[in-house]
Order: structure tokens, then sequence, then C-alpha cells
């Protein structure tokens, strides 16, 4: 008998963690030049720290998270598109920081403080064009670029210079069509705090992409719960047991880079080692386009995954005019999900083209706030399309209640049934720390041992 630390199905058994000698090998089977970034693999060292439960519920963690974390790190904002006009503006709020940020001229964008400099009032409580900002209390303005404009009674204000009373200011960068802020003015440069992200993603151009939807929706747990249950593929068993004809869950790779980015990829148009029974490959293209009942033939040699691979190359086509037959199986079909410390979520590859974004709500550690952005390929041709309207989805409403998320909204719905019930479960734990998975809850460690460094600095 095989004990559970060792053998075959043991993370470590030949060096690479299963998920990546798996995955691996499976890129050897491409036809296609495989992007070195697939190639790129990097298993945490095996470590079996684990997480206090009190940092998703304690209120003094929430504070250090704020004037340590939120304060000092680069976070998406929005989508350029978004914000396409001079004036055109979204507000980004992250507890209690909130940001007006605005598109100042074609190619430029700032983010200012939303606090008027007279007695404070909140400048704009909604995302919208301005064509300036307007206190609604006393009507102090500023102009775009966030100098003065005017104060009513000026006479009253001797003290104000108005060359000097301009609208404070965040750091503002770009990568990847994305809007990145930052409040602290000694940070680095976003490109690096990216790290290898933009390597990583230069065959998968994010910028050339454009926004097809935007739900948003509160969540009753604290912001880390809701982040931690998209960065591993464990879950899936249990929760999401449709996807297990299609999807290689447990055998998923996870990688850790330097101390802001990580990865997992899941295999798919493969079905899991947790079904009865293995599926044939006519069985998985089935699955995988939903119609059980469909009179599906493959060719002598060909495999689910080739057959699946060619239809999204064909689809992309379709919807872009882009040429896409260069394009890996890989690239084409499987979950490859990056994550960017602290809260953001881009997908790499093509059937998946999700970004996700996970807030605090205010300073309530039992509650967060997600955001999910659907980004399709630009057409090669003709103008650029508009960024879909921002959704909000409501407490009483449900994922499926955004047709642009597709099939996903249930696999949405099926995550988030499970959050209120970690977040009491961690609040009525009696132990110190909980446990977590050696390889397949590596990024969730990778991510904690990060925050960890980042609330213990203090200057
Ligand atoms: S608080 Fe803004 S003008 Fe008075
Ligand atoms: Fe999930």
């Amino acid at each position: 008998m095989t004990s559970p630390s060792t053998g075959p199905r043991s993370g470590e058994a030949d060096g690479a963690p299963r998920g990546e000698r798996f995955y691996q090998g499976l890129l050897d089977e491409e036809t296609r030049p495989v992007p070195a970034s697939l190639r790129a693999t990097s298993a945490a060292p095996p470590h079996d720290a684990a997480i206090p439960p009190a940092r998703y519920f304690d209120p003094e963690t929430h504070r250090l998270e704020v004037e340590r974390v939120w304060s000092r790190v680069w976070q998406m904002a929005c989508r350029e598109e978004q914000i396409p006009e001079v004036g055109d503006s979204v507000v980004y709020d992250i507890a209690d920081t909130s940001l007006i940020v605005v598109r100042t001229a074609p190619g430029e964008i700032r983010a200012f403080h939303n606090s008027c400099l007279h007695r404070g009032t909140q400048l704009r409580n909604r995302s919208g064009h301005v064509t300036r900002l307007r206190c609604p209390y006393h009507g102090f303005t500023w102009n775009l670029d966030g100098s003065l404009r005017e104060i009513p009674c000026a006479w009253d204000f001797p003290q104000i210079d108005p060359a000097t009373f301009r609208l404070p200011e965040a750091r503002v960068g770009a990568w990847g069509g994305f809007v990145f802020v930052n409040t602290d003015p000694q940070a680095g440069p976003l490109e690096e705090y990216l790290e290898n992200m933009p390597s990583h993603f230069a065959q998968w151009p994010l910028e050339d992409r454009y926004l097809t939807g935007h739900v948003v929706r509160e969540m009753p747990c604290n912001w880390k719960v809701a982040l931690e249950a998209f960065i591993e593929a464990y879950h899936t068993m249990t929760v999401h047991p449709q996807l297990l004809r299609t999807a290689a869950d447990t055998l998923t790779e996870y990688d850790v880079y330097g101390a802001h980015v990580s990865r997992m990829i899941t295999a798919v148009g493969i079905s899991s080692e947790h079904l009865d029974r293995e599926l044939d490959d006519v069985e998985i293209v089935k699955a995988m386009l939903g119609s059980p009942e469909a009179d599906i033939t493959l060719e002598p040699g060909s495999t689910a995954r080739q057959v699946l691979a060619d239809r999204v190359r064909a689809s992309l086509h379709r919807r872009t005019g882009r040429d896409y037959s260069h394009i890996t199986d890989a690239e084409a079909l499987d979950g490859i999900e990056y994550f960017l410390f602290p809260n953001f979520m881009p997908w790499g590859g093509y059937l998946t083209a999700f970004a996700y974004r996970f807030r605090p709500n205010g300073n309530d550690p039992d509650s967060c706030v997600i955001d999910i952005m659907v980004l399709e390929p630009v057409p090669e041709s003709g103008p650029r399309p508009p960024a879909a309207k921002t959704r909000y989805i409501g407490p009483d409403e449900s994922w499926t209640d955004a047709p642009e998320l597709g099939v996903f909204g249930r696999v949405f719905n099926q995550d988030g049934a499970r959050f209120e019930r970690v977040q009491r479960g961690l609040r009525a734990s009696v132990r110190t720390s909980g446990t977590l998975a050696r390889y397949q809850e590596s990024r969730i460690r990778h991510f904690h041992a990060t925050l960890e460094t980042y609330l213990a600095q203090t200057d």
C-alpha cells in the first residue's frame, strides 16, 4: 500500500510536483511552438506553514492591511477603455481611501484623492464624465488637471495660494490596458512591481482586449476568503462537480514567482481523475460543448483537446478577424490564471478571458467586493468597441443574472455559496492556525508570506 506522503500520488515523488509533471508532459504533445512562459515552472518549496483564522476577521489585521498594504501597493483601478474620453472618470475605493481616476488628456490619466480641500466633502460619488471637479457643498472647483479653478467668495480665503491649492494625487501606472494606482509616493515603479507578468503576457496582450463584461458584487466574507477560492483548483471536485468531465482539476500546475506573482494552469479538454470512470474523447467534446446528444465523431488519432482547441481558434478568428492558427492547444483551452499581489487576477490564454479583483468592503472585515471583468480580443479592423457598462449584482441576485459571464455564472454561484460559511467557520475556530495542502494550496501560502512581509514593514 502506498503511504499518503510517498509514491506516485505524492506531490514530490521524483522531484517535480505531480501537477507540474502532468502539465509539462501535456505541453510535450503540442504540435505548435510552446511559449517560454508556459515552460517557466516554479513550484514553491514544500512547506507546512498555515494561516491563523483571526487574520480573516480581526479588525486590527484589517487596520494593518490598510496601513501597510493598501496604502503601499500598486492596485488595479480600472480598464483604460472604461475612461476613453478626456473627462471620463472612475471612482476607485479601497477601505477609507477614495480616488477619482480621470483621463485628463488623450494620453494622460491622473488619480485625485476624492476629498474636497475645503471641508472634506467627497467630490464624486460615482463614475462618469466630468468637465471639472466641483464640490457639491460650497462649490470649490478644480480643473481636470487638478489645478484650482474657482473658490466662491475667494476674498474670504486670503490664506489660500491658488497656484498650490491643487488636488492631491496618487501615482498612476498602466499595463495591459489596465490602470493601476498607488497612494504611496515612495513606492517603486509599477514595472518593477509587476515582476515577470509583462514578459509572461507578451503573447497574450491584454491591451489588445476590451471589456465585454464587468460584474461587481458584495459578498459576506473577508476579501482574502474570496480571493483564495480563486487561486487553487483543489475545491473543484466538491464545489464544481460539473467541471470534472472537462478539467484536470487536481493535476493543476502551481507556480510562484518573486513576491507578487503566482500562477496556476488547469488543463481543459481532459477529464478529472476524480470521475468514477475515464471519459473517452467524444464524451469530453460533448461535455465541453454542453450537448450530450450531439452526433460527434472524431478523426482517427485526434484528441478531444485538439478538436476543442481548433474550435476555439476558429471561433476567435470569426469574432476578431485575427489569425490564431499559431496558438497552442494549451493557450486555446487551458485555465492559465495569474495572480498579482494583493488582489488582481488576470487570465492568460483565450478560453477563460477573465480578470478578477477582490477588495475589502469599506472597513468591514466580514465583507468584500468582487469584480469580474470579461476581456474579449479587439477585432483586427474597425473601431475599438466600447467597454461594457458595469453591472452591480445585489445580495438577493445571482451571478447567473449577468449573462455576460456565460456558463461561469453558475461556477461563481457555487463558490459564493461557500463564502459566508467559511467566514463563520473561521470565526468559530478554536485553533490558532488552519491547515494547507503543500502543493495545491502553495499559492495561498505564497500570498500570505508576501502579506506577512508587508504587514511587518513599519517604516
Ligand atoms: S466642503 Fe467642498 S466646497 Fe465646502
Ligand atoms: Fe471555484
